[in-house]
Parts: C-alpha cells; sequence; structure tokens
C-alpha cells in the first residue's frame, strides 16, 4: 500500500501545490463552515488542471485527492480525525506514508497517508506555529506542548531520515483519577487507599516506569490528594501535569539558541524553585544532573516531593539514581550516595506497560534504610504474574499485599509515623496490612 502510494506521490504533490496556487483563499476563509462547498471547489480546480494536462490522475484518485486537500485546508489533514477520536492515545507519523496509533495500549498502523512530505511537513509547521514555535533547519527539533495538554514532538529531516516525524501523546483524554485506575485495574483499592495516604502524609515517592508506561498518569492522579494550602511547584519539559489545587506555580524548562543561550534546564529549574518556598517540588521527570538538588529537596523541609524517572523495575529505579547522583556529584562517596537516597526517598511506584497494552503498577516499593552499605527494599504490593493468559490473550495475574514492615531505621521521621498510625486505623482491616 505504501509503495503504492508513493508512486503516485509525485503526480498528487504537483497537484496539491497547483491548487495551493489556484484556490481563493478569501473564499475558503467564508467558506469555512461549510467543507462540502470547499470539497466542491477543490474538485473543480483539480478537474480544471487535469483536463489541461498539466498533471494526470485517474478519476477515484481525484476524488481521495480532493478530500486530503480538503482536510488539510479544514484542519490537520490525516491525523485530524485522529486527534478528535477519544479512543486514540498516541498519533506517530514516520515519514508521510506511515502513521500509527495507539489504542489501549496497543500500537497499529493506519491506512492513512499524507499525499506527500510537503504536506506533512506544512501540517507539522503549522502545529509547530500554532504553540509559538518554529520548525526548520536551524531548529529541526520541537517538543511542546499543544493548548489542549496533548504533547507534540517534531523532527524534520535530515535529522529525520525517513521524512518528518510527528510524535503526538494526547491528554485531551482528560485527567485520570484513581477511580479510573482502578476501574482499569491497574492497580486495586487498598493500593489506591495506601497512596493517597503516602501522598496526604507528605511521604516522597518516585514513579518508575519505561516508555509511555504511565507514569505521568500517576504522578497526576497523585497529585491530586496534595492540599489545597500547600504551595506546590511544578517543574516540566513540556507541561503535562494537571494539578487541579489552586496554590500552584507550573514551570517549564527552554531550550536555548544554536549557542546555548537562553537555556533554562531542570537544575536551574530545581534551584530556583528551592527557593520559592514551596511546600512540595513536583518534577515532570528526572534524568539527570538534577537528581542531587531533587533529592535534597525532598530532604530538605518539602517532603511529599514527587518525580517520575525512567526504569524497568523499582531497583533499577535506584540504581538509575545513584548514577545520576554520581554523574553530577563525582566527589560523593557511594556510600553517601546511598545513604542519601534511603532518608530521602521513601515509595517508589513501578508502573508497566505489559506486552498486551495494560499499563500495571507492578509494585509499590518502600525504601526500608541501609544493611552494610546497601538499600534495603521492601514491596508492600506487588503484582504477581500467572502462567496462564486469558482466553483473549491478555496476561493475568494478581495484586499481592506483603504488608508493611515497621522499622526504626534511618528515617523514622514524625510523617513516617504518623502514616503508620494513619494506616493502622484506616486500611489494616481492608488490606491485611501487617504491621
Ligand atoms: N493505567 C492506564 N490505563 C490505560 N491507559 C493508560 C494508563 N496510564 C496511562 N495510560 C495512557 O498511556 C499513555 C501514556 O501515559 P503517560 O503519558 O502517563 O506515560 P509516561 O510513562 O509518562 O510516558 P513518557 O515515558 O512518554 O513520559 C497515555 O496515552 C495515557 O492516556
Ligand atoms: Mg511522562
Amino acid at each position: 500500500m505504501a509503495n503504492e502510494q508513493f508512486q503516485f506521490s509525485n503526480e498528487w504533490n504537483k497537484i496539491r501545490d497547483l491548487v495551493f496556487q489556484v484556490i481563493d483563499l478569501d473564499l475558503v476563509e467564508q467558506l469555512k463552515n461549510e467543507p462540502n462547498r470547499i470539497l466542491r471547489e477543490i474538485q473543480t480546480i483539480i478537474r480544471d488542471i487535469v483536463n489541461s494536462g498539466s498533471a494526470y490522475i485517474t478519476p477515484d484518485e481525484s476524488g481521495t485527492l480532493a478530500s486530503m486537500i480538503c482536510d488539510e485546508i479544514v484542519g490537520y489533514g490525516p491525523i485530524d480525525s485522529l486527534m478528535k477520536d477519544e479512543t486514540v492515545n498516541d498519533i506517530l507519523v514516520n515519514g508521510p506514508h506511515s502513521i500509527y496509533v495507539e489504542r489501549g495500549g496497543i500500537l497499529s498502523k493506519t491506512n492513512k497517508f499524507f499525499i506527500s512530505e510537503r504536506q506533512l511537513i506544512d501540517i507539522a509547521r503549522r502545529l509547530v506555529n500554532k504553540v509559538g514555535k518554529n520548525i526548520d533547519e536551524a531548529h529541526p527539533l520541537v517538543d511542546s506542548r499543544m493548548p489542549d495538554g496533548s504533547r507534540l514532538n517534531v523532527v524534520i529531516p535530515p535529522i529525520a531520515i525517513d521524512g518528518t516525524s510527528m510524535s503526538i501523546r494526547k491528554f485531551g483524554n482528560g485527567r485520570r483519577t484513581f477511580h479510573d485506575l482502578i476501574q482499569y485495574e491497574s492497580l486495586n483499592d487498598d493500593m489506591a487507599n495506601f497512596l493517597v495516604i503516602a501522598t496526604r502524609c507528605r511521604m516522597n515517592i518516585i514513579v518508575s516506569g519505561g516508555t509511555g508506561s504511565g507514569k505521568t498518569t500517576m504522578l497526576n492522579a497523585l497529585s491530586g490528594f496534595i492540599g489545597d494550602n500547600e504551595r506546590t511547584i511544578t517543574l516540566e519539559d513540556a507541561a503535562e501535569l494537571k494539578l487541579q489545587q489552586d496554590h500552584v506555580v507550573r514551570m517549564e524548562t527552554k531550550s536555548g539558541g544554536e549557542d546555548g543561550r537562553g537555556r533554562v534546564t531542570m537544575q536551574n529549574l530545581l534551584v530556583n524553585a528551592l527557593r520559592m518556598r514551596p511546600d512540595r517540588i513536583i518534577l515532570g521527570e528526572c534524568r539527570g544532573e538534577e537528581a542531587f538538588e531533587m533529592l535534597q529537596a525532598m530532604n530538605t523541609g518539602h517532603s511529599g516531593s514527587m518525580s517520575t524517572l525512567h526504569a524497568n523495575t523499582a531497583k533499577d529505579a535506584l540504581s538509575r539514581l545513584e548514577s545520576m547522583i554520581i554523574m553530577a556529584q563525582p566527589e560523593l562517596p557511594i556510600a553517601a550516595v546511598r545513604h542519601y537516597i534511603a532518608s530521602s526517598v521513601n515509595f517508589i511506584i513501578q508502573v508497566s506497560r505489559l506486552p498486551d497494552g495494560q499499563r500495571k503498577v507492578m509494585s509499590i516499593t518502600e525504601i526500608m534504610g541501609l544493611e552494610s552499605g546497601n538499600i534495603i527494599t521492601h514491596d508492600v504490593f506487588q503484582f504477581k504474574i500467572h502462567e496462564e493468559r486469558s482466553e483473549k490473550g491478555m496476561i493475568r495475574g494478581e495484586f499481592v499485599c506483603n504488608g508493611l514492615v515497621r522499622r526504626s531505621a534511618l528515617y523514622d521521621s514524625a510523617q513516617y509515623y504518623e502514616m503508620s498510625d494513619i494506616l493502622e486505623k484506616l486500611m489494616i482491616n481492608a488490606a491485611g496490612l501487617k504491621i
């Protein structure tokens, strides 16, 4: 299919160019609420082009091309309907002839395509311009947030070798609460209760997971339980968090010009955030030198801070954190780094996208402290995968609760005891927690 389309691409592109040269833009503006009339106008123009012998396409192709040009004029071409489709989470464009979507965690190729690379780049440019940015040879990579909260990433050739690449992560489908996540069976009631209490008691939490595993969604759901009276500062690369509270300051990093001037890094934002009298700091993602400042924030009066981090297990998350800190502070001895981590992070929520598309909380892991120089962890909850799958090939398993282990270790802070007490009162019976 893609090859067939590709064969026609040159001729179709020529006709598209000619249509845009001829079409009366004032008329299009007047007709913008009547797409059928715009379509008829385009059909007439294409017929004239073909009759004049400037280009050739079959009548069938002519119909398809006219509606594709119309879709481009009234919206965003082949991706317009995907952007409006609420079942689609991600739209991934890999050059003009390959458009994938993700629905319910499963990726599939659509039968949609762009007329040509030129159409694709024009549409990408319009999307990028809409958020006040430019994409051109000097700025071939753009990462941005669209007005509806969706995330947009565009890479143009020659960086993108096979044609412009666009990745859209839709957030228009709303903010998911724990209620939704329980409905999707991403976690159970007890785990949600546990996390609500942990958030309310200002535990420091890291949400760890792979790409697209639901880290930001989890962070959003957790943030719903931050008190209204707490001053929260969110720091992100492209703002995706949607906090409901009143007292929120949102900040975004900024990429600099070619010489790096004007660049504002996550680390810069964190250092500044610490001077803004925050009660809590929420980091969209911790991925580098800012790890040290993040732990510092968690450790110094801003408890209840949260971040996401890319890792496949809770233990991996700890090793990543360790290496990020060592990179930022090479002179720190490893024992000090581990001590620092163990005394800052309270819980790691490990989320995962399973091969069948389901998102699961794989574990809620407590950081217990240090023993013989190693960080000791305890999985309070775990998702245990069963061997056999359901008839539809879905992975099955169950959430198990291993209970809390009371300890007087490193950070037996007032908050920790407050949390244990609340847990004891509220949910030991429900979750079968043993303290
Ligand atoms: N529990 C869930 N059940 C079903 N879909 C989910 C769940 N959590 C997230 N999603 C969907 O999965 C997609 C990825 O979610 P999200 O952006 O939270 O992931 P992420 O781990 O932050 O991704 P990235 O690594 O790109 O930052 C989104 O489209 C979101 O709507
Ligand atoms: Mg994310």
